[in-house]
């Protein structure tokens, strides 16, 4: 069989240095922290828009893991939910305190009201919204999330919309997040950034 390259498609520019520049200043200390549904492209958009702002970028999930020195299906699996919640909580705060990053969070971290008000502190929220359709078939994928481990994920899926999507609300920037090449998105998320600090 004959080597098929896999066409690499480059991350495209979003914005431009200076943009990226300006918007670093007026962060400051600041982060960037994405919240949102599970599915919702934090990680794969987090990553990227961290790339494009040259600020690094951090998984609050992965380094949860990484404290607990095991994966977060076996913390909820052995340990239990509340557990994982307390560790979410302070591995966040601390990452918050560590200086700007855009940061990725589980879906169900800015559900702590201590954990949405040290955000509010220390970071500007963008909430990556998604309809459930989108979120269900993103899921599917993959079976990393206990949440769903259950007979109807689907179901749970939108019982959490109805519980979370009136407290994600509250975010200081809501992005549709939806089937369109990554750089939209980010393309969306600049645009609202640069309004929200005044650039
Ligand atoms: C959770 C979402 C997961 C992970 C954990 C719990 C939730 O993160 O933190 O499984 O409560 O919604 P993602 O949103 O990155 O999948």
């Amino acid at each position: 069989m004959p080597f098929v390259f896999k066409k690499q498609r480059k991350n495209q520019k979003v914005c431009s240095k200076a943009e990226a520049r300006a918007i670093r200043e007026a962060l400051g200390d600041r982060s960037i922290v994405l919240v949102g549904l599970m599915g919702a492209g934090k990680t794969a958009i987090g990553r990227r828009l961290a790339q494009q702002l040259s600020i690094p970028f951090t998984d609050a999930d992965d380094e949860i893991e990484q404290a607990a020195g095991k994966s977060i299906s076996d913390i909820f699996a052995e340990d239990g939910e509340d557990v994982f919640r307390n560790g979410e909580k302070r591995v966040i705060a601390r990452l918050l305190d560590d200086g700007s990053s855009i940061m990725a969070t589980g879906g169900g971290a800015y559900m702590d009201e201590d954990t949405r008000q040290k955000i509010g502190e220390t970071g500007v929220s963008v909430w990556l919204k998604a309809n459930l359709d989108i979120l269900f078939e993103r899921v599917s994928r993959r079976d990393n999330r206990p949440l769903l481990q259950t007979e109807n994920p689907k179901a749970v899926l939108k019982s959490l919309m109805d519980e979370r999507y009136p407290i994600y609300q509250q975010a200081d920037i809501v992005v549709q997040s939806r089937n369109v090449p990554h750089e939209k998105i980010m393309h969306e998320i600049i645009s609202a950034l640069k309004k929200y600090l005044n650039i």
